[in-house]
């Protein structure tokens, strides 16, 4: 069976560290492998409108930023297809029909769903409606709720059998696998049920905040971005959330919930200690002395800001380059989206054809219906 790879990202912002570990890194080294049939990496920004309706204005923004980040970290046009989601109108189509096939409760079980309505604090149900109205909170937008089917249309629409992507995403992937098993055993086997590939480092399921929060994000002001300058880098290492029982350099230091550990884990190679810390042969040892006390976090925050400029550098000065011609930016957009839709449109054929639904195309269903009408 063919080897297709899908993934991608909602444009509500520019893209840090955090997706880079998670995602990002991986799509480039799988992209590069070449181990595949086809690739797509998509801007989901049909889905980052589920709850930014009233803010066209910021997905349209962050598209170009969000390309600009793809590029720089070494997604390369000629080897994976980049598309913008809204521009598939088959899409919308594919999840109109999905939504037939999974029933509400279904869809308020998926727990990342659960989690991100709590967030946004969306309220739900008729008692909750009038308490929102009172108190400002919005009602849950219908379109939001059902995401997920959106989401499994994503990926299905392109036959995708492996989505690179966050912990996170499972509950996503296990919802597209269900409603493929159902489509398939309610019309004809033509849809693909894919599976899930997770980062494979334990560290960057879900790399912290830099002030220690459980995830970085835009609105909490803890993020690193992959665009930051040398010098922004290095004001938010230096700032980050270590070990505040670690007062002097004797004391012992602690691992857990340390973000400049956690991002080591990360980010750093034996190669990295190699070249900017020999004293240390990798990040066990480092560990072991950091521990045991009588090292400071400073040093390890300047260790962590090369390790991390190591792999930023480069993306910045493709990305200065890339910003002088955004036309052509836009050009690479367009391109994938026309590819996309080739792939988009040969599915769209078939799930018509599996539904009975393709009247037009459908000699047989015209000759019996002529037929039948003869004959009354
Ligand atoms: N839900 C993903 C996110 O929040 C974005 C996304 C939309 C996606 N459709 C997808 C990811 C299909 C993988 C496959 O980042």
């Amino acid at each position: 069976m063919a080897k297709v790879i899908l993934t991608g990202d909602r444009p509500t912002g520019k893209l840090h560290i955090g997706h880079y570990v998670g995602s990002l890194r991986r799509r480039v080294q799988l992209q590069n492998e070449g181990d595949y049939d086809r690739m797509f990496v998509f801007m989901a920004d049909v889905q980052a409108l589920t709850d930014n309706a009233d803010n066209p204005e910021k997905i349209r923004q962050n598209i170009i930023e969000v390309a600009l980040d793809y590029l720089a970290a070494g997604l390369d046009p000629e080897k994976c297809v980049l598309f913008i989601q809204s521009q598939i109108p088959e899409l919308a189509e594919l999840t109109t029909y999905l939504m037939n096939l999974v029933s509400v409760a279904r869809l308020q079980r998926n727990p990342t769903v659960k989690t991100e309505i709590k967030m946004r604090g969306f309220s739900q149900g008729e008692g909750e409606e009038e308490e929102a109205n009172n108190s400002q909170r919005k009602g849950l937008p219908v379109g939001f709720f059902c995401y997920p089917i959106s989401q499994a249309a994503d990926i299905t629409l392109f036959k995708a059998n492996c989505v690179p992507a966050g912990e996170d995403q499972r509950p996503m992937l296990e919802q597209t696998r269900e409603l493929v098993h159902s489509f398939n055993s309610t019309y004809g086997e033509v849809l693909v049920e894919p599976e899930i590939l997770l980062p494979d480092n334990q560290a960057c399921l879900r790399l912290p905040g830099t002030d220690g929060s459980a995830k970085m994000s835009k609105s909490l002001g803890n993020c690193i971005y992959l665009s930051d300058s040398a010098d922004e880098v290095w004001q938010k290492v230096r700032g980050m959330y270590t070990d505040p029982t670690h007062l002097r350099v004797d004391d012992p230091g602690h691992l857990e919930g340390n973000c400049v550990f956690t991002y080591l884990d990360a980010f750093c190679t034996d190669e990295d200690f190699a070249e900017f810390w020999p004293e240390y042969a990798n990040l066990d040892e480092l560990k072991a002395h950091y521990t045991k006390g009588g090292l400071g976090d400073m040093k390890c925050k300047k260790f962590l800001n090369q390790v991390l400029n190591k792999t930023l550098e480069p993306m910045r000065v493709r990305r200065h380059e890339l910003e002088q011609d955004i036309p052509a930016i836009y050009e690479i957009l367009k391109k994938g989206t026309e590819q996309a839709r080739e792939v988009a449109a040969q599915t769209m054929d078939e799930v018509r054809r599996a539904m009975r639904i393709d009247y037009f195309n459908d000699a047989e269903l015209i000759a019996e219906q002529a037929a039948r009408f003869k004959a009354e």
